[in-house]
């Protein structure tokens, strides 16, 4: 027992990151992700990866930057870094009052369009969905606007993140408690199921959501995505430098069909960002229009 615990310990001991190092990796997840690491963060870097690199046999920074770089398994070692280096949190309704003032605006305005149009179809992408609560909860709203038309309606939720575990986790659609703190509980109760695991997801609810693992700074990839009348980025921005925020914010506004929204978390905004999008205040929320 006292063996077993010690070596607990020295493994979980923090491998320290020169300066030089943590630029080197810095730079490396920015170029693969995007997300910027602010060098006051560096002892991220530490508590985060010296668990990996003792798994990895690996004794210092440089040699994990080396094993990234050229070792035949970069490839599906990038997956583990992503999952290091993101921030997944997330939950059901998250931001009530903001889900509130897009449902009663946003949402209806374009199932109005779309009725006198005669296109009962929309198109959705949740970009950065973590485990997949944001694109339920936009599957739940749409059950709640819609009701017993949803039958007739054609709607596709396109949710991507850049992590394959969260995906495999949205995809299997079954949540503990912590995924229902900002939740009703009437909302759980209705679309919800008690399953061994936790709480799943009914399947009229999954059925309208398709989850990819996705990279935000891929443009060529999102180009191929289907064009959207919304989308929904909140709390993803907010780990991006101003350059990827415009790249970004760039494809989401070449995705949107005209007259379509982009929805953003309550932190982030595109002011210095982008001036294409008009925004339309809302209690509760801004909304961002691409004018057609
Ligand atoms: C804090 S969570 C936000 C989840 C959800 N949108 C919400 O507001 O509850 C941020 C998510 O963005 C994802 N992400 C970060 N960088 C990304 C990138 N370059 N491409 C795709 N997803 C990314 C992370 O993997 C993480 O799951």
């Amino acid at each position: 027992m006292g063996s077993l615990f010690s070596s607990s310990i020295s493994l979980r001991k923090s491998v320290k990151i020169t300066d030089d190092e943590f630029i080197l990796l810095r730079d490396f997840i920015y170029e693969k992700s995007g997300i910027f690491v602010d060098i006051k963060r560096k002892y991220l870097f530490e508590s985060r990866f010296s668990k990996r690199l003792a798994e990895l046999n690996l004794p210092s920074f440089a040699d994990y930057i080396k094993f990234l770089k050229y070792d035949s398994m970069k490839a599906a070692e990038l997956s583990t870094l992503f999952e290091l280096v993101t921030t997944n949190e997330t939950s059901f309704c998250r931001d009530m009052r903001q889900l509130d003032a897009f449902q009663a605006n946003v949402l209806k305005e374009k199932i109005d369009e779309q009725r006198k149009a005669g296109k009962l179809e929309l198109n959705i992408w949740s970009a950065g969905c973590s485990s997949g609560e944001e694109p339920y909860t936009l599957s739940i709203l749409l059950h709640e606007s819609l009701k017993m038309e949803l039958a007739r309606w054609k709607i596709n939720i396109t949710a991507v993140d850049l992590s394959p575990a969260m995906i495999d986790r949205a995809k299997k659609g079954v949540y503990g408690d912590y995924a229902f703190k900002t939740t009703p509980d009437d909302i759980k109760k209705r679309y919800f199921s008690k399953d061994a695991g936790g709480w799943k997801i009914k399947p009229t609810v999954a059925k309208l959501v398709n989850f990819k693992q996705m990279n935000l700074n891929d443009s060529m990839s999102l180009k191929r995505l289907a064009r959207s009348h919304i989308v929904f980025c909140r709390n993803v921005i907010i780990y991006f430098d101003e350059e990827m925020k415009r790249k970004v914010v760039g494809s989401f506004y070449d995705n949107l069909m005209p007259g379509g929204y982009l929805m953003l978390g309550h932190s982030e905004t595109l002011h210095k960002i982008s001036s294409t999008f008009k925004p339309i205040y809302h209690p509760g929320t801004i909304a961002y229009q691409k004018e057609g």
